[in-house]
């Protein structure tokens, strides 16, 4: 992805497959100061013909006939706020045509953040995830954006570079995330963790099973003994020497959910190989942080296993014991996802990190809760509104939710410190209760992507169908955000 910023006119000198411009809210085409408009009135005339609507998103195709390009698509901008902008390039960079070579995008920003979110939508809705289609070209370890020339015009080189971090992570997060559970077990996560942590200088260490019983890791243990392919757990970190702020994300890394013994349903397992997202994301952040170099110090834990059924599996009424010494009554095998983040988040906790935030697809009662695009955070009131602000700048939908305490009574055992389910109303807020119980006094918030995680509807914006990568853009600003306080 380049900038373009070429004096040249655009519109009959710049070849290209597809020619991308904005449709203001009158209708009109968005004027960009690298588009003379003498050169636009011909289009404008068509735009009007057809109807050309400025409604964020909705897209006309024009026929490049008398321009250098083969089409140009139209996009309405809504309010052109830096989220439609997004949006709209990531709709719009799904009508250039199949594998375009070259795409020029012209839709004006008021500013540089505004050209970062063009580029951004443009790469993450050119999304695709091809791997396993036996016409697919190998491209090993590029991007599925790389085979097009992608030429912004108007963005800074700072602004390319930061949509190319963003838009990078995000992708790594959705490849992850859709390569199916026979080939991302926890064995192989980790490998990806320290094959890309090598490269971007990034130090990755990974518990193998041993270590984590020797060590007393008994959330991560229980889950994935009934797995042939055996759990590990991973760190990641970025250290800069200029750092003063330490924060540490740990991520939900089921690799894949069966429910365990309490199995689920065929209709619920389907897309279970989203149970990883959390440490999809949590992985790929850190990565983001390093390559943007940003003066923080931030660790990354990823609590990998795989939710099977078997005769080594755990059964329900199985008391296990979390790292440092806290013992769980596992009532439901399927409540695995806090139980393994209790253990990464004890453990994440030992560091003395200044905040520490938790990443995971933890409960269907999200979805129920907030719908398929809106995630939940919860926590310590001060990190809980941070993170919601955060998500407002990036553009992604949180919202922030209580953990009521009389829903914690739900959670006492007879026989163990805690059981693994409490009260089914308000399942979300339990879930959140119960890793509250492992953070001690470390300011903390919670992230429940359950739905967000995984698109099973259409694409929209610069989501595809599928891994979506949500979360990544809010925790990223939010580390932007505190390492410049
Ligand atoms: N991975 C699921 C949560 C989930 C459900 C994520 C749907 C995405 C879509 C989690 O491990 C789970 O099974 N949670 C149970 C908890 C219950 C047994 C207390 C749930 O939400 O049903
Ligand atoms: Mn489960
Ligand atoms: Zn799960």
């Amino acid at each position: 992805m380049t900038s373009l910023n070429a004096t040249s006119d655009i519109v009959t000198s710049v070849a290209a497959d597809a020619l991308i411009l904005g449709v203001a809210s009158d209708g009109t085409i968005a004027p960009h100061p690298q588009l003379p408009a003498d050169a636009v009135a011909p289009l404008q005339d068509a735009a009007g013909l057809l109807d050309a609507s400025g409604k964020a998103g909705a897209v006309t195709v024009l026929p490049g006939t008398g321009t250098s390009a083969r089409r140009v698509v139209l996009v309405g901008l809504g309010d052109a706020t830096e989220r439609d902008l997004r949006e709209a390039a990531g709709t719009a960079s799904r009508s250039c045509g199949k594998n375009p070579d070259a795409v020029v995008v012209a839709i004006p920003a008021a500013d540089d953040a505004g050209y970062t979110a063009i580029a951004e939508g443009a790469l993450l809705g050119a999304y695709s995830f091809r791997d396993y289609k036996s016409d697919a070209e190998p491209a090993e370890g590029e991007e599925p954006w790389a085979g097009t020339s992608w030429q912004i015009a108007g963005a800074s080189t700072g602004a390319i570079e930061k949509a190319s971090i963003l838009a990078g992570a995000i992708a790594g997060v959705r490849d992850l995330v859709n390569t199916p559970p026979l080939d991302m077990y926890p064995g192989a996560v980790a490998s990806v963790a320290q094959h890309l942590g090598s490269q971007l200088g990034a130090d990755v260490t990974v518990w193998e099973p041993e270590q984590l019983a020797q060590e007393g890791f008994g959330g991560i243990l229980g889950v994935g003994m009934g797995s042939s392919r055996l759990p590990r757990l991973v760190r990641v970190e970025w250290a800069p020497s200029e750092a003063s702020t330490h924060v540490a994300l740990v991520g939900k890394g089921i690799t894949f959910d069966t429910g365990g013994i309490s199995l689920k349903p065929p209709k619920g397992m389907e897309t279970m190989k989203s149970d990883m997202s959390g440490s999809a994301v949590v992985l790929h952040t850190v990565l983001a942080a390093a390559r943007a170099n940003l003066p923080i110090k931030v660790t990354g834990w990823l609590c990998l296993a795989e939710n099977m059924p078997s005769g080594t599996a755990q059964r329900p009424s199985d008391v296990i014991r979390i790292y440092g010494g806290k013992t769980v009554e596992v009532m439901n095998t399927d409540a695995e996802g806090r139980l393994v983040m209790a253990d990464g988040l004890a453990r994440a906790i030992e560091d003395q990190p200044d905040v520490v935030m938790d990443v995971a697809t933890l409960t269907g009662a999200q979805g129920v809760a907030l719908g398929s695009r809106t995630s939940a955070v919860m926590g310590d009131e001060e990190v809980r509104s941070a993170v919601f602000s955060a998500s407002e700048a990036a553009g992604e939908d949180f919202w922030p939710m209580p953990l009521p305490a009389h829903l914690r009574e739900g959670l006492e055992s007879t026989v163990a410190d805690l059981k693994n389910i409490g009260d089914p109303m308000g399942g979300m807020l339990s879930a959140g209760l119960f890793l509250k119980e492992f953070v001690g006094d470390t300011p903390w918030a919670h992230l429940d992507i359950a739905r967000p995680a995984f698109n099973e509807g259409s694409p929209w914006g610069c989501t595809p169908k599928g891994a979506t990568g949500h979360s990544v853009r809010t925790l990223f600003e939010y580390l932007v955000t505190r390492s410049q306080a």
